[in-house]
C-alpha cells in the first residue's frame, strides 16, 4: 500500500537516482517556503536536511480514498473526552452522564451529515462492521434464507459477507455493472425476487470511483417491498446524501475517510426498520450493539462529520476541478486510460488503468503496484485499486467485472485528492508520472520538461 513518508528523510530520494525530479522540487522550494508541518495537512511536509544543502523537500498524499489526515477538530474533540469526558456513557452518575453527553452530540453530528435524525445513528467500529452489521443483522431477522441483491463492484466488507450468507443457504444475485461500472436499474428489476430480503449496493465505488444511481435503485427496491443498503463510505461528506428523501433504509459511513480517527463508524437505521445486534452482551446503541462505546474516537468522528458538512459544497467543486485537471494531465501520456464514470464520479477521485497501445514494445507491462512503488520514491502516495487489495498483483476484480483486459486490469492506479490538495501538487504529480511511465518504458509518455520550467509551478 502506498504511504505517505513524512519526516521519514527517505523524501527525495528517489529509488530509480533520478536527481533531477528531486532537484527540480527542490528549487521550487516548496510554494513560498509555506510548508506546514501539521498532522492535519497530508502534504507539504518539509525534510530540511535531507538533501546535501538541507534544502526542503516535499512529499503528495494522494491516497485520501483510503484514508484522509485527521483533522484539527477531531483531535480538539477527542483531547476533551479524553480529559473530561471519560466516563462510560452507559454510567449513571455525572461522569457518565458527561460521557454521554459527548456521544449523543457526535450522533447528532453524524446524522446532520446525511439528513438523519440522531436517533436512527448507531455508532460501530468502522465501515466494515457497520456493512457486516447491514447484511448479517438483516439476515438474522429471517428464520430461513432469504435472497440477497448486490452489485459485482461492492467492497470485500460487502461481497465477502454475501460470501459468507451464500454458505448459510442464501441465494446471492451479483448484478454486472457496464463498462464505467455503473448498475443498470432495470437489471435490479430483473433480479428481484418474491424472496429478495435486501438490495446492497455502494454508493461511490472505492476503486474506480463511479457513483451508482441510489435513488433510482432505492426506489425500485421499495416499490417491491425490499429494503435497501448503501455503502457510503466514500461518498459521505464529499457529495451531499439526504436521507430525508432518499429512499434507503441503511446506510454505513467511516470515521477515517472523512478526516476523523480510525476506528469508528456508523450504521444508519431507518426508523422502524428492524435490524438484529451481532454482539452479544450489554445494552448500548439502544441494544443493538454491546459494547462500551469508543467515546473519544467518536466525538472525533462527530466533530470531523461536522466540519466537513460545513465545507462541502465548496470544497467539492474545488476537489472537482482539480481532480478533471489531472484527468487530462495523465491522458496526454497514452499509457494510462481513465477508468470509472467521468460523468458520475466522486468529485476527489480519478483513477486509472494501463492503456496498452502506449507500452507495445514491452512484453511485460508494468503493473499498478510497480507505478505505486516508483511513485512513492518520490514521494507521491497514490495506491493501485483499493487499499485493502494493494500489495497482491493480481488483476482488480472491479476492472475485471467492468470488462477490461487482465493486462488492462493489472496496471491500475489510483489518486484520491483532499483538503489538503493544491494545483502546484497535481502538476507536479502529472509531471513525475510521466517520468515514471518513461523510465518504466512506456513509449508515448511526454518527454521530460526541462527543470528549470518546473520551478515556479
Ligand atoms: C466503500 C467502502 N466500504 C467499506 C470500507 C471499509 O471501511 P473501514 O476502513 O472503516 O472499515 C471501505 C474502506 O476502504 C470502503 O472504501
Amino acid at each position: 500500500m502506498a504511504r505517505s513518508d513524512e519526516g521519514s528523510g527517505k523524501i527525495g530520494k528517489n529509488q530509480g537516482g533520478d536527481a533531477v525530479l528531486n532537484g527540480e522540487r527542490r528549487n521550487g522550494q516548496g510554494r513560498n517556503g509555506k510548508f506546514q508541518s501539521s498532522l492535519e495537512t497530508g502534504r507539504g511536509v518539509p525534510v530540511s536536511g535531507a538533501g546535501s544543502s538541507g534544502e526542503r523537500q516535499l512529499s503528495i498524499y494522494l491516497d485520501h480514498s483510503a484514508t484522509t489526515p485527521i483533522c484539527a477538530e477531531a483531535i480538539a474533540a477527542i483531547n476533551d473526552v479524553f480529559q473530561s469526558q471519560w466516563g462510560n456513557p452507559s454510567s449513571t452518575h455525572r461522569w457518565g452522564e458527561r460521557s454521554a453527553l459527548a456521544l449523543e452530540m457526535a450522533r447528532i453530528q453524524v446524522g446532520a451529515l446525511i439528513g438523519a435524525d440522531p436517533t436512527e445513528i448507531f455508532f460501530t467500529s468502522g465501515g466494515t462492521e457497520a456493512d457486516n452489521w447491514a447484511l448479517l443483522g438483516v439476515a438474522r431477522q429471517h428464520q430461513q434464507p432469504q435472497h440477497l441483491v448486490i452489485s459485482s463492484v461492492e467492497h470485500s466488507a460487502i461481497a465477502k459477507t454475501a460470501d459468507f450468507l451464500e454458505t448459510q443457504g442464501w441465494t446471492v444475485t451479483r448484478l454486472p455493472v457496464d463498462h464505467v461500472g455503473r448498475v443498470s436499474p432495470q437489471d435490479l428489476s430483473a433480479a428481484l425476487r418474491p424472496n429478495t430480503a435486501l438490495v446492497s449496493i455502494i454508493h461511490g465505488q472505492s476503486e474506480v470511483g463511479t457513483v451508482q444511481p441510489i435513488e433510482a435503485l432505492g426506489k425500485i427496491a421499495h416499490a417491491a417491498g425490499v429494503l435497501f443498503h448503501v455503502d457510503a463510505v466514500q461518498t459521505a461528506g464529499r457529495m451531499p446524501i439526504d436521507l430525508r428523501t432518499l429512499p434507503v433504509d441503511l446506510l454505513s459511513l467511516s470515521s477515517h475517510k472523512i478526516y476523523g480517527p480510525q476506528g469508528a463508524g456508523a450504521l444508519y437505521v431507518r426508523s422502524g426498520v428492524a435490524i438484529s445486534s451481532l454482539l452479544l452482551g450489554g445494552g448500548q446503541e439502544s441494544r443493538l450493539r454491546a459494547g462500551t462505546q469508543a467515546v473519544a474516537t467518536i466525538a472525533g468522528f462527530g466533530a470531523a462529520a461536522e466540519r466537513i458538512a460545513q465545507e462541502m459544497t465548496i470544497e467539492t467543486k474545488r476537489l472537482t476541478g482539480l481532480r478533471d485537471r489531472l484527468f487530462v494531465g495523465l491522458a496526454t501520456s497514452g499509457a494510462l486510460q481513465p477508468t470509472g464514470d467521468p460523468v458520475h464520479r466522486l468529485p476527489h477521485h480519478a483513477s486509472f488503468c494501463l492503456a496498452l497501445d502506449g507500452w507495445k514494445t514491452l512484453n511485460t507491462p508494468p503493473s499498478g503496484w510497480d507505478l505505486v512503488r516508483q511513485l512513492n520514491s518520490a514521494s507521491i502516495a497514490v495506491s493501485s485499486g483499493s487499499a485493502c487489495n494493494s500489495g497482491t498483483l493480481s488483476p482488480s476484480p472491479v476492472l475485471l467485472s467492468m470488462g477490461y483486459r487482465e493486462t488492462e486490469a493489472i496496471g491500475a492506479l489510483r489518486f484520491s485528492l483532499g483538503r489538503s490538495t493544491q494545483m502546484v501538487d497535481i502538476d507536479w504529480t502529472v509531471k513525475v508520472v510521466n517520468q515514471v511511465l518513461k523510465r518504466l518504458g512506456c513509449e508515448t509518455a511526454p518527454a521530460l520538461v526541462h527543470p528549470a520550467r518546473l520551478v515556479n509551478l
